[in-house]
């Protein structure tokens, strides 16, 4: 038996990283996972890896910023599978320019993939996790959406409002049984960070900052996913789970 038998689930930014890691477990713990992201190509080779596994998934190209995408995403999962249980917004991106190199249009890009993106997702999906008796919704944040010192100001607002926007959403919704919970990862060993950690220097700083002697991995979170996803969890809405090794409790 799965610890998410039979749910259906929606994880963007499913091509790679976290987001893979998240569909990856999802679906061998039972879930049908419809996966979505920009590049098709590596998406699709996670639905063959997930079908392989003996799992089931669909994948969709994906913008996270577009409504009309969110608008199509939704309505292909209702197609295909009659409701939503589960809905993960992972999809991101960093930009660490200095602040006062920023421009409008690199702050406007943060905010409406990082935080537009989760607030369209909500919008599409929670209509019919109503209809369906309820559901949970899981956004990733990060430790920058907790303390100010990720060296990006756009980032950090974009991560912080990912959590108060789950906030509100975990309050407006609770009495339609629908869950919502952000995950602050630390420093996590991605497609994202590999550039920053393949300098041996860089590395050892950004371990030195984690109180656990190691750098995280994509598994770490989706452990924390799963358990957010699934009826184990159906007393928890509103919080922030840190998954950090340690990080945020210096
Ligand atoms: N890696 C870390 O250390 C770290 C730490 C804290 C938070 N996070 C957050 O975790 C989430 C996942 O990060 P990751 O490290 O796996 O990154 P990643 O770059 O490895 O994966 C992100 C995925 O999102 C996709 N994506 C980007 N823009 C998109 C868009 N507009 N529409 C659809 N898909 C899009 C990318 O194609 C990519 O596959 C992000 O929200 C990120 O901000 C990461």
């Amino acid at each position: 038996m799965g610890r998410v038998d039979n749910k259906v689930a929606i994880v963007t930014g499913a091509a790679g990283g976290m987001g893979k890691a998240d569909a990856l477990l999802l679906a061998r713990e039972g879930a049908k996972v419809v996966i979505t992201d920009l590049q098709l190509d590596k998406l699709l080779e996670v639905v063959s890896e997930i079908t392989e596994q003996g799992g089931e998934a669909i994948g969709f190209q994906h913008d996270v910023a577009s409504e009309d995408d969110w608008a199509r995403v939704v309505d292909e999962t209702i197609a295909k599978y009659g409701k939503i249980d589960i809905l993960v917004n992972n999809a991101g991106i960093s930009d660490a320019t200095p602040f006062l190199d920023q421009t409008v249009e690199r702050w406007e890009r943060t905010m409406s993939i990082n935080v537009t993106s989760v607030f369209l997702g909500q919008k599409y999906v929670i209509p019919h996790m109503i209809g369906g008796g309820g559901g949970s919704i899981v956004n990733i944040s990060s430790i920058a959406g907790l303390t100010g010192g990720s060296g990006s100001g756009p980032y950090t607002a974009s991560k912080g409002a990912v959590r108060m926007l789950t906030k509100a959403t975990a309050v407006d919704y609770a009495r339609y049984n629908i869950r919502a919970n952000s995950i602050h990862p630390g420093y996590i060993e991605t497609p994202m960070t590999i550039d920053m950690f393949k300098d041996e220097k860089m590395r050892q700083w950004f371990q030195s900052q984690t109180p656990l002697p190691r750098l995280g991995k994509a598994e770490d979170i989706a452990q924390g996913v799963l358990f957010l996803a699934s009826d184990e969890s159906s007393y928890i809405t509103g919080v922030e789970l840190p998954i950090d090794g340690g990080y945020y409790a210096k």
